[in-house]
């Protein structure tokens, strides 16, 4: 595997690929590997000849007040295991060569970033749908892969490779779980023990959000509540939002007839976690 930090390496690297024909795969990642990282980077590498992984904490995407020196960070043990799945180029390029002094050109994808995570992380997607464009740009990849736990990034990056005719195919994947239901995430680290036991109530509400659905349940606003009541019961969640919307639009929805994503933000402690189910009719 070979580590790549100069943009100007990578790209150059990029090009001679594509000038060959050779596809590539990408998975953008911030790093601090777990399974579903992994998940999407063999993904790529069996579907394409060349599997680049890239990891950058990119700094636009956080707000003033949140995680951005601390997010964990282990670059040695990150480069093993992309290693371990096969990936054979690693892009980790520093600050400063992404965002040099002058930068000022930014993606804003309107409507699809205003709701959820838009709202309570006011200009998140716009650095996401940005860094992701400028890795675009530098990795030429035929496919790119992301994970379906970050429902409305998907949601987002759709809509911006389509708007801006971007000539890439995206792959969404299933989210990845702990044995016990929790979502797996880098952030999850940040847990203590009570928190972390208490926050596997996010999959269990989820699931049982699915079986009320089975059972004949087709509100909306009934299976938020529902969802809702059972993550008010855990007394270390403090809930940031649940919704129940439409799937592809994330527009509210009264009565379900197409799939429906419930998704749900909620703090334990000082961290902030995300959980979705997808719920068809
Ligand atoms: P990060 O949080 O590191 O996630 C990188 C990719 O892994 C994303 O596509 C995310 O959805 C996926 N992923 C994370 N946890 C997952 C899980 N439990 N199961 C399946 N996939 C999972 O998302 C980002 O980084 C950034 O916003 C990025 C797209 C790299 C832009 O900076």
């Amino acid at each position: 595997m070979k580590i790549i930090r100069d943009v100007h390496e990578m790209q150059r690297t990029a090009l001679a690929l594509r000038e060959k024909a050779i596809p590539v795969g990408v998975a953008p990642t911030m790093g601090y590997f777990h399974d579903g990282h992994l998940s999407l980077m063999r993904r790529a590498k069996h579907e394409n000849d060349i599997c680049v992984v890239t990891l950058f904490v990119n700094p636009t995407q956080f707000g003033k007040n949140e995680d951005l020196s601390k997010y964990p960070r282990n670059e040695a043990r990150d480069s093993a295991m992309a290693e371990s799945v096969g990936a054979d180029i690693l892009f980790m390029p520093p600050p400063e060569a992404m965002y040099p002094a002058g930068y000022q050109t930014f993606v804003d994808v309107e409507e699809v970033s205003l709701p959820m995570c838009g709202e309570s992380r006011p200009g998140h997607f716009r650095g996401v749908a940005t860094v992701v464009t400028k890795l675009f740009m530098l990795t030429q990849p035929r496919r790119a892969y992301f994970g379906l736990k970050d429902y409305q990034q998907c949601q987002v990056i759709r809509r911006m490779t389509g708007d801006l005719n971007i000539p890439v195919d995206l792959v969404f994947c299933p989210i990845v779980r702990e044995p016990d239901g929790l979502a797996m995430s880098s952030r999850n680290v940040y847990l203590t023990k009570e928190e972390r036991r208490a926050a596997t109530v996010l999959s269990r509400a989820l699931e049982n959000a699915r079986r009320f659905v089975e059972q004949g349940q087709r509100h909306a606003e009934k299976i938020r509540d529902f969802v809702k009541m059972q993550i008010l019961a855990e007394p270390l969640a403090v809930i940031d939002y649940v919704e129940a919307v439409d799937a592809q639009s994330l527009q509210p929805i009264g009565q379900i007839a197409h799939p429906m994503l419930v998704a749900v933000a909620v703090r334990f402690g000082k961290t902030r976690l995300i959980d979705n189910i997808v719920i068809e009719i």
